[in-house]
């Protein structure tokens, strides 16, 4: 089940407002070119931001996400018509052969547990081609980032164009070895309401991600700095052979 922060209807439409400035998706509209990608699937679209992307360039997208609300929201957008919208998740694609798959922002950590993790890399491999791409991001879970969220962003009090005046929160609530647990809290000042959304992440290392990309078949071609937070992210370029 998503988590409420992208799956309630309220919260869904935050999202982008709250998450504005995506300098992390910077290193992914060129590779359609670099992996001379006709067809693009992203894993965990959310609100769409990144697969509108591939679509309003004429390459053909499919976007995937078990957030309905997030699903709406995206399909609402201008162009969100030239993109392919499923409801699920890497396990109930139709076959796509696919050139490249990603998982953008915190997809693959959102991904926590190891079941779900093992049907994604099973799932993605399975709708790319031959030689296709899957592409994603993860934070170094030795740079402890999560001390970073809940410092940087722990507290915000935002106008929000349709919801106004939202008080916004993040806390820490657990970090259990790799896995890492926050909540997130929403204010809405127009009626008072206050939802709030617990999360848990799962910060992959370079050499647990590798692993596991290999045991489902990969070949680990790449990885590269996230050039959005370089030095502190990897994103894995993985290629079915
Ligand atoms: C931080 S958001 C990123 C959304 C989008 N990729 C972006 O860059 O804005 C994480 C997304 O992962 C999705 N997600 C969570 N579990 C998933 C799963 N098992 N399979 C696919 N997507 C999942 C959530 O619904 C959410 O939209």
């Amino acid at each position: 089940m998503a988590d409420a922060c992208f799956a309630h209807p309220r919260l869904a439409a935050l999202y982008d407002p709250l998450h504005h400035g995506r300098r992390d998706l910077d290193a992914y509209p060129d590779m359609t070119e670099e992996f001379a990608a006709r067809r693009v699937l992203d894993i965990g679209c959310g609100t769409g931001v990144f697969a509108l992307l591939p679509a309003g360039r004429g390459i053909e997208a499919v976007g995937v996400g078990p957030a309905r609300a997030s699903l709406d929201a995206a399909r609402a957008k201008p162009g969100g018509e030239r993109v392919r919208w499923i409801h699920g998740d890497a396990t109930c694609l139709p076959p796509l052969r696919a050139g490249l798959a990603t998982m953008t922002g915190n997809v693959a950590q959102a991904i926590a547990g190891p079941h779900a993790w093992r049907e994604t890399l099973r799932g993605a491999r399975q709708a790319l081609r031959p030689g296709g791409r899957l592409v994603f991001e993860t934070r170094d879970p030795a740079r402890r980032g999560w001390e970073e969220w809940t410092r940087e962003q722990s507290y915000l009090v935002t106008e929000v164009p349709g919801a106004g005046t939202v008080e916004y929160r993040v806390e820490l609530i657990a970090v259990d070895g790799p896995p890492v647990t926050f909540r997130q809290s929403y204010a809405f000042a127009a009626d008072g309401q206050v939802l709030t959304s617990d999360s848990t992440l799962r910060l992959r290392e370079r050499a647990e991600a590798e692993r596991d990309l290999l045991a489902h078949g990969y070949a680990v071609e790449e990885v590269r700095d996230a050039p959005a937070r370089p030095g502190r992210g990897l994103v894995f370029v993985a290629r079915r052979p």
